[in-house]
């Protein structure tokens, strides 16, 4: 067993306090007996696992299975596994969005792994929000800590066409939407899009993150990828629970592993797959976590040189199994090998370097290509600037429509969700195919909570006369399965005052991808008499609130901060709202 360097260990761990430590152990030591421990096992150093298993939780139905297989790995390495539960973000069953229960999980993680006596813990998530939650806890914990991910779904079939969630739920309701599949055939799709246990089977937000953690070097190698339902998968718990025992003591902690050049690393493999746009928002709240920034104008200049080379999924061809089988993360990381920073540490105490050298040099070019042959010369994401989004906003241009980039258009504004939801289907709505559909009050300040509803819906008389794509423009976010040419996360946010306040329909304005531009425009000084028009605070009062939705209303920060909380960042001050 590894060498205990800490002391005191295991069980004996911040004691509750009754001002009598020998009476603590004795107290904690006889309630843990009537779990049926013997002395021998409690004296062992304790592997916590932090799992977020839940009925609302369908990509997490797999979890029981994995944590006993942590379970076996960590009893093989000779430590007692004790697993414990957190809140669990299920992306489809939350109201308003998940992501505004991401710092609420961060928080449970981080408490409990600090609260509670283990030497070193098991992260155990999957679903969108779930994964960066754990990492978020964890690098505040600052524990030794480990990430095991649920793994990916397999696909459905549906009348001989694969099927994945959800790039092709969203392809299939714009189908029915437009008229080409009838009620009976939604009907399949729906029964057949999620038909595993297992996150979305594409490279949505979850896989992405599944991957950036392995890049991060959170996770074992070549474990990101493979499926849910996969018997490697068992493995990779197992592995996963012995390394944790391995950690036990040593410097392998998140604050140790979660450096810059680790971020830039997760940056590149990000760019490269084509993946969410949730993902920047995760990796600046989890660079704020170990005291970092993640610069956007930085990350833009990676995507300069970072080629997409994934074929899958909303970007490309194909699905989360085929990247396990054609080499998985390893291997699109081999191919970036030139661009990464390789002497960075992982959590099985080998470099990134190190980890690259021993995979096996097979690859499937169909899914993964090289460098020198690449799906796209540049990065998946784009950051854009202007006056209408002096703090950044975001463009998946891989999942886009290149001939919409350059363009100057009219504005047709909704200004909240339910103004979307009640006028984007009505026929007397006055739009063209060449207009910028634009949606406010849909950001983090917002009382939406940041959705991921930047996907505008095409107008359906629009769609129903072929039209498939428009520039749309909001600061909501957009999962990381869909597709379209789409400008998410402006900043500073409609809600918080930000010029996307100011647009009205019928203004124009200028996108340029080329110039990294979005620019309104109006003169400024109608916009300063109409900033002079609008109500004081277009946020809902903070003193309305009550318990999480006041800490959230009170504390949640912009987009390019990641959303956390202001007092979560490690550089945080607390402050009275
Ligand atoms: Fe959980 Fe897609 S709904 S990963």
């Amino acid at each position: 067993m590894t060498d205990i360097v800490t002391k005191p260990r295991g069980i004996a761990r911040g004691l509750t306090q009754y001002g009598d430590s020998g009476f603590s152990l004795y107290l904690r030591r006889s309630f843990a007996s009537s779990m049926g421990y013997s002395r021998d096992i409690l004296d062992r150093p304790i592997i916590g696992i932090c799992h977020s298993a839940s009925g609302f939780n369908n990509c997490h139905r797999g979890v029981p299975e994995l944590v006993e297989a942590v379970k076996r790995g960590v009893l093989s390495a000779g430590a007692l596994p004790i697993e414990f539960p957190t809140i669990s973000l299920g992306e489809v069953f939350l109201a308003p969005t998940s992501l505004k229960f991401r710092n609420l999980m961060s928080l449970d993680v981080e408490e409990m792994i600090k609260a509670q006596p283990m030497d070193a813990v098991v992260l155990v998530g999957g679903c969108d929000k779930t994964v960066p939650a754990q990492l978020m806890g964890a690098a505040s914990a600052d524990l030794p800590a480990i990430q095991l991910v649920t793994g990916p779904m397999l696909t459905g079939r549906y009348h001989g066409e694969r099927l994945g969630a959800c790039t092709d739920c969203r392809r299939f309701w714009a189908r029915y939407r437009a008229g080409e599949i009838s009620d009976d055939g939604i009907d399949e799709v729906e029964r057949r899009l999620a038909s595993t246990a297992g996150t979305c089977a594409v490279m949505g937000t979850a896989s992405t993150m599944a991957a950036i953690a392995e890049t991060l070097g959170m996770m074992p190698g070549g474990s990101a990828a493979v499926p849910a339902v996969d018997a490697d998968r068992l493995r990779i718990a197992e592995q996963t629970g012995r390394v944790a025992v391995a950690m036990i003591g040593s410097e392998r902690r998140p604050n140790q592993i979660l450096t810059r050049q680790a971020l830039e690393n997760a940056a590149r493999v990000l760019l490269a797959i084509g993946g969410s746009t949730n993902a920047v928002i995760h990796l600046a709240a989890i660079a704020g976590r170990v005291g970092l920034s993640f610069d956007l104008k930085r990350f833009d200049e990676l995507s300069e040189t970072t080629p997409v080379i994934v074929d899958l999924k909303p970007t490309g061809q194909h699905y989360m199994e085929d990247l396990a089988a054609a080499g998985g993360i390893p291997a699109v990381m081999r191919e970036l090998r030139e661009l990464l920073h390789l002497d960075c540490l992982t959590v099985t105490g080998e470099t990134i370097g190190e980890r690259l050298t021993r995979w096996s040099p097979w690859v499937d070019r169909t899914v993964i290509r090289s460098v020198d042959d690449p799906i796209l010369p540049h990065g998946g994401l784009a950051v854009l600037f202007g006056n209408l989004a002096p703090g950044g906003a975001i463009i998946k241009r891989s999942a886009a429509d290149p001939r919409l980039f350059e363009r100057e258009g009219r504005c047709i504004v909704f200004s909240s969700l339910d103004d979307l939801a009640s006028r984007i289907d009505d026929p007397h709505l006055e739009v063209a195919p060449h207009d910028f559909l634009v949606l406010k009050n849909a950001g983090p300040r917002s009382a939406a909570a940041m959705p991921e509803a930047g996907y505008l819906p095409i107008p359906k008389k629009l769609a129903r006369a072929g039209v498939k794509d428009m520039v749309r423009i909001s600061d909501a976010r957009m999962s990381g399965t869909a597709f379209g040419t789409v400008i998410l996360h402006v900043t500073p946010d409609a809600a918080s005052g930000g010029p996307l306040a100011l647009v009205r329909t019928g203004d124009r304005l200028r996108l340029s991808v080329r110039d990294r531009n979005l620019d309104l425009l109006v003169e400024d000084d109608e916009l300063g008499r109409r900033r002079a028009g609008m109500p004081k605070d277009a946020h809902p009062e903070p003193s309305s609130f009550r318990g999480y939705d006041w800490l959230y209303s009170n504390f949640v920060t912009q987009a390019n901060e990641g959303c956390d909380f202001a007092f979560l960042r490690r550089d945080g001050t607390p402050k009275n709202p």
